[in-house]
C-alpha cells in the first residue's frame, strides 16, 4: 500500500540547523516537500535565501525557493556571526546555485501552495515567524486551509537568547503572536525539548565518517569552531531545527503537552516570551502542543536515514 505523505512547505533561515532540517524533510519517506520559503533570521534575508537555494541545488531538491521578509515591527538583528560562522553554515561552503529563485516572494509562494492543497499543507517553520504572520494577515482565507504549523521556537522554562526567550520568537515576537493566536493547530518544538536532546560528536561519528558528500556536509554544518557555544558545551550541541523536522517526520518520538500559549510583546525583560499556561490559570482552550522530551535514538535514526537516502 502506498504511504500517505504529508505535504509541507518549509519556511526557514539557513543557518546550520535549518540546512540539516531541509535535508531531513527532503529525505523523509513520509514527507512531500513542496516549496522552501526563506526569511531573515540567523542572517539577513538575502543570505538565508541564497543558502537555501545553494543547498537545494547541491542536493537536488526539486522545489521552488523564495525570498522572504524582515521582522514586521522590530529592527532586524541577525544572530552573532560567531555562532554559525560568517556564511551561516558553519564550516560548509557550497557553490553558488545556477538556479533562479521563485518569481514569487515567500508569502505569495506559501499562499499558492496552500491554495493548491486546501486543508492539507503543514508549514514547518524553523525561522522567525514573519512570513507566516504576513501570510495570515494578507490572505485571511488561508487560516482555514492550513492543516498545522510545526514551529521551532519558544521556551517555557529556559531561553537561549534572553533569560526566558528563544531566538526565533524574540526576533519577531509580534509575528509570533499573530501565529499563536491564529487558531491553527500548532506544534512547538522549543528549548524545553532541545536542551534535553543534545548530541555529541561521538553520537554522530559513525554516520559522519562515511565518504558521502552529505556526511561531510552535515559534519561541516554541525561541528565547527563555535558550535559548542551554548550553556552546557560539555553535553554536545543542540540541533534545534533538526528536532522540529523530526517532530514532523515522527511525532510519536516526542512527549507533548497541550496547553494555552500566548506571546509577550510588551515586557521590558520578557519581550518574546512564549507564556505557556501549564497550570491552566487562564482557563483558555489549549492552542499549542509543546514538546518536552524526544527519544534521542529515534532522532539520530532519522539523521541516519537522511544520510542513507541522499547522495
Ligand atoms: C533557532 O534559532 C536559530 O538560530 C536556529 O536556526 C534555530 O531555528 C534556535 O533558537
Ligand atoms: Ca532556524
Amino acid at each position: 500500500m502506498k504511504m500517505k505523505r504529508i505535504p509541507i512547505v518549509m519556511d526557514c533561515d539557513p543557518g546550520t540547523d535549518d540546512a540539516l532540517a531541509m535535508l531531513m524533510v527532503h529525505g523523509a519517506e513520509n514527507i512531500d516537500l513542496r516549496a522552501i520559503t526563506t526569511v531573515a533570521g540567523n542572517l539577513n534575508r538575502e543570505t538565508t535565501a541564497q543558502n537555501a537555494l545553494n543547498i537545494a541545488e547541491y542536493f537536488d531538491i526539486p522545489v521552488p525557493v523564495a525570498k522572504g521578509s524582515y521582522p514586521i515591527m522590530k529592527k532586524f538583528e541577525a544572530l552573532d556571526t560567531s555562532i554559525m560562522g560568517a556564511g551561516g553554515l558553519g564550516n560548509a561552503v557550497l557553490p553558488k546555485a545556477q538556479r533562479e529563485f521563485s518569481p514569487y516572494n515567500s508569502i505569495e509562494l506559501l499562499h499558492q501552495e496552500i491554495q493548491k492543497a486546501p486543508g492539507e499543507i503543514v508549514i514547518l517553520a524553523t525561522g522567525p515567524l514573519t512570513n507566516v504572520a504576513l501570510l495570515l494577515s494578507v490572505y485571511l482565507e488561508d487560516r482555514e486551509l492550513i492543516k498545522e504549523i510545526v514551529i521551532m521556537g519558544g521556551a517555557v522554562y529556559h531561553g537561549n537568547h534572553t533569560p526566558r526567550t528563544e531566538f526565533n520568537i524574540y526576533t519577531d515576537a509580534e509575528a509570533a503572536k499573530i501565529v499563536f493566536q491564529s487558531g491553527i493547530p500548532i506544534k512547538m518544538i522549543g528549548t524545553d525539548v532541545t536542551y534535553r536532546t543534545s548530541v555529541t560528536k561521538s553520537d554522530l561519528d559513525s554516520l559522519l565518517a562515511g565518504g558521502k558528500r552529505i556526511s561531510r556536509f552535515i559534519g561541516d554544518l554541525m561541528f565547527y569552531p563555535g558550535s559548542e557555544q551554548h550553556p552546557f558545551p560539555e553535553e554536545g550541541i543542540y540541533i534545534w531545527d533538526g528536532l522540529a523536522a523530526a517532530a514532523l517526520i515522527c511525532p510519536e518520538c516526542m512527549e507533548w503537552k497541550h496547553v494555552f500559549v500566548d506571546v509577550e510583546t510588551r515586557g521590558l525583560l520578557t519581550y518574546g516570551e512564549t507564556v505557556a499556561d501549564m497550570n491552566n490559570y487562564l482557563k483558555q482552550p489549549p492552542n499549542v502542543h509543546i514538546a518536552f522530551r524526544c527519544n534521542k535514538d529515534i532522532f539520530i535514526g532519522i539523521i541516519r536515514k537522511t544520510i542513507e537516502k541522499i547522495n
